[in-house]
């Protein structure tokens, strides 16, 4: 008997039965849904950060100004993370959703009729549902098979809600001192209307009816040729002024991260570039990303100084009339100015400053301008980087060399000397 019973289990053990493990025969997102949904991430984050590039210099509230660069880069760092994993599942990697529905949403959101209308929209409607549909595609896919987008998630969604903490006391804000208008909550509405239209972010929720027209709050999208600043800024127009000179070092540096706190305007006109310029490939868009928010950290570092020695960047000069002037050029003119005029001719310049806040013992100075010019240094590799093709993209028919030539030629003259010339358009 007892030999018997032991042979009986042998038998059973030779055929086990296949079970599969409980994650596995549950998993709702199979291979082509996975593609499908990894992919209208993709595009929601990028053309997301388009539609940020576009506002950023349009935006005047300083600190929405800031996180909207921010979020630009974060943006960009998920779609280049969405882009390497999809690029294993599908070929091409870039591709534009089939759902016309998602299509409408991502194209409308541009077009809000002011900064405020737009962040409700991006941050209040758009974000919480592609954080919804990151979580549900987070542990509804096969947790083994398919990890390279659940790692992919997992720090988007880190992001994105760091994002929504940090924005949201910023719209409470604007809230409370009235800023939201009548048409802001009409367009946050339509937004939202969008978005049912298209089955939520993933388009795995019930469908509602596309709304039959925009509200009349809407405004056509135009790129920007003035930059925004909001009511704390009262000193706009300035002319640069001479500076004290480098030896007088206590009244320079001031002077020094007082110009830092109006790098706002660099990244002004990068956005403006990263926005016009269509057709150059994936890596342009994520360098001049980069770019976009180095200059938004720089500028953030003057008024760290300006703040830690009891100075108002507010009060500072705001020079806006350089974005005016360097927004009458074609964008790969303005890209080339300030890559191969502002930025390859300030490095001897911040060397020599390294040296005398080594010298004083200032620490801190010496400190930002050491990460600036680690900053600025990818800046011109960029300029050199992208300039070959952008210069084929439109058609230049000068050589580089010739090309780069003349327009320093333009910024020297104009830019270097003060003399900002702005044509009539
Ligand atoms: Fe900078
Ligand atoms: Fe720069």
């Amino acid at each position: 008997m007892k030999t018997q019973s032991n042979r009986g289990k042998k038998l059973r053990r030779a055929t086990p039965r296949v079970r599969q493990p409980a994650r596995a025969r549950t998993a709702a997102i199979d291979i082509d849904a996975n593609r499908r949904l990894l992919n209208r991430y993709r595009f929601v984050a990028h053309e997301g950060m388009l539609i940020l590039a576009g506002w950023l210099p349009k935006a005047e509230t300083f600190e929405l100004k800031c996180e909207m660069g921010r979020a630009l880069w974060e943006s960009a760092q998920h779609v280049n993370a969405l882009f390497l994993r999809l690029r294993e599942i599908q070929s091409p990697a870039f591709q534009k959703p089939s759902d016309p529905a998602l299509v409408t949403l991502l194209a409308e959101l541009l077009h809000a009729p002011d900064e405020f209308s737009l962040a409700l929209a991006l941050y209040r409607v758009v974000t919480p549902s592609l954080i919804r549909a990151l979580e549900s595609h987070e542990t509804a896919t096969f947790p083994n098979s398919d990890q390279p987008s659940v790692h992919v998630i997992k720090h988007a969604l880190l992001d994105l809600r760091a994002q929504l903490e940090r924005i949201e006391p910023l719209l409470v804000q604007a809230e409370q001192a009235g800023k939201i208008t009548a048409a802001a909550r009409a367009w946050e509405k339509y937004a939202r209307r969008l978005l049912a239209a298209a089955g939520g972010i993933s388009g795995l929720e019930e469908r509602a009816p596309a709304p039959a027209s925009a509200p009349a709050c809407r405004v056509t999208f135009q790129a920007p040729r003035e930059a925004g600043r909001d009511e704390r800024f009262t000193n706009r127009a300035a002319d640069f002024s001479a500076m004290p000179p480098e030896e007088a070092y206590q009244e320079h540096t001031v002077e020094e991260f007082e110009r830092y706190s109006t790098e706002m305007l660099a990244a002004e006109t990068v956005a403006l570039v990263m926005f016009l310029v269509k057709g150059m490939p994936w890596e342009f868009q994520y360098d001049t990303a980069r770019h976009i928010y180095d200059e938004v950290r720089h500028c953030l570092m003057g008024y760290e100084w300006m703040r830690g020695h009891a100075m108002d960047p507010f009060q500072s000069p705001q020079y806006l009339h350089v974005f005016k002037w360097r927004s009458q050029f074609p964008p790969v003119m303005q890209y080339c100015m300030l890559t191969m005029g502002n930025e390859v001719h300030a490095f001897p310049y911040r060397h020599r400053r390294v040296e005398a806040h080594q010298k004083s013992g200032d620490r801190l100075s010496e400190q930002f301008v050491r990460y600036d010019i680690a900053d600025e240094t990818q800046h011109v590799r960029f300029g050199n980087r992208w300039l070959p093709e952008l210069i084929k993209l439109v058609g230049e028919k000068r050589p580089l060399k010739q090309y780069t030539a003349d327009v320093i030629k333009v910024w020297e003259e104009e830019y270097r000397t003060g003399k900002l010339t702005l044509n009539v358009e």
